[in-house]
């Protein structure tokens, strides 16, 4: 076997080709997934802040109505007659359904009714921002807050009617009730038109990731297995459709080369079925089948040749030797007294 075969070469090639590809395709589609989850996550953020809206507008339209009466009766304040009161309540039912149980919703402001709407510095810059009119309508992105990574999701949150005003205005004008509850010093103050909180919507950053994740090993499993699946097939039909035949035509060679019979090769199956291929390998092994033929003719007629040549040497030898024995001195003498003697006896006869 050589070094590295064909196929091993192949095999090498293509895995180092589909490592590359997938680790390019892997982060290319690994962030269009994070961008994907992201948007994802983000519009179903700002659905949520809108069904936040909207379950606010209902408390303004509908239940304050029915209830202010007792904010100026009642001496305990009436929560329900809050909007941000209605959403947090709402949001918290929302929340308890497992699937949404890490998102956070918050209305944070800078001089909030209730300390826990305190906007944070992160949330304050967001403010600022907006005031400035550096940043309109939404905003989303990352962040880190008591050492976890956050997505976030954030609105401004605006004074759009005159009834905010009844409790945010000044204390004097607000429910007696309010001021005993929450006291005179926060959520006061604000004008119609202002921005005066952000809406955010908080998740986990682990969220977007395993939503991205699910995804990507999805695709990813799919596209291994196939690559695996194409490498094995190539290297199957590299086996079947290219080594075996040069297999055999190299065999076919070693015989050639070693002076073996080969005739038998020549006309064995395993060879005609690769000449009777209409591809290069196919015209390849006619070729040699046809070059492997005639030396097969030549090298018998050489033998042959060879085989007669010696003959006529041998013939040659034996008949220098016989003319060696009849040209020497000694042949020569023998055969003049052999002539004496015959004539000495025709003498004595005659
Ligand atoms: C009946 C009085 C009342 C009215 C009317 C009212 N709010 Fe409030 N608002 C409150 C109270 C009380 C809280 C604190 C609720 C809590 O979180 O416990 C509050 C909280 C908020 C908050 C969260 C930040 C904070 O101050 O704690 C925002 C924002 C807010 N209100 C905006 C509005 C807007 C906008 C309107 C008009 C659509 C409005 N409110 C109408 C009483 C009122």
């Amino acid at each position: 076997m050589p070094r590295h075969s064909l196929s091993t070469r192949f095999t090498l090639i293509l895995s180092g080709v589909f490592l590359v590809g997938i680790a390019l395709s892997g982060v290319i589609y690994w962030n269009t997934l994070q961008n994907r989850a992201q948007d994802e996550i983000t519009s179903q953020g700002l659905l949520l802040i809108e069904t936040m809206n909207a379950v606010r507008g209902y408390t303004t339209q509908h239940v304050r109505p029915l209830l202010a009466d007792q904010l100026d009766t009642n001496p305990e304040f009436v929560s329900e007659t809050v909007p941000a009161f209605s959403a947090r309540t709402v949001f918290q039912n929302f929340r308890d359904q497992l699937d949404y149980s890490t998102y956070f919703y918050k209305e944070a402001a800078l001089n909030p009714t209730n300390p826990l709407d305190k906007a944070d510095d992160f949330e304050a810059d967001m403010l600022s921002k907006l005031a400035s009119g550096e940043a309109t309508g939404e905003m989303s992105g990352y962040r880190e807050l008591d050492g976890q990574r956050l997505f976030y999701i954030a609105r401004p949150l605006t004074i759009g009617s005159d009834s905010c005003l009844q409790c945010h205005s000044t204390p004097d004008e607000a429910p007696a009730s309010l001021i005993a509850t929450y006291g005179d010093q926060g959520g006061f103050g604000w004008e119609l038109g202002q921005i005066i909180a952000v809406q955010v919507i908080y998740v986990p950053a682990g969220e977007v990731f395993n939503a991205a994740l699910k995804n990507f090993t999805l695709v990813m499993a799919v596209f291994i297995v196939t690559f695996a699946l194409v490498i094995l097939l190539i290297n199957y039909l590299l086996k079947r459709y290219v080594i075996q035949p040069v297999y055999v035509l190299s065999g076919l060679a070693d015989k050639i080369s070693a002076d073996e019979n080969f005739s038998s090769e020549l006309e064995s199956s395993e060879l005609q079925v690769i000449t009777d291929r209409p591809d290069e390998l196919g015209s390849l092994a006619q070729v040699f089948r046809k070059m492997a033929t005639d030396v097969y003719e030549r090298t018998g007629m050489l033998k042959n040749q060879v085989s007669q040549l010696i003959i006529k040497i041998d013939e040659m030898r034996r008949k220098q030797q016989v003319s060696e024995v009849v040209d020497s001195d000694f042949f020569s003498d023998l055969q003049k007294r052999a002539k004496e003697f015959r004539d000495r006896d025709k003498g004595k006869n005659g």
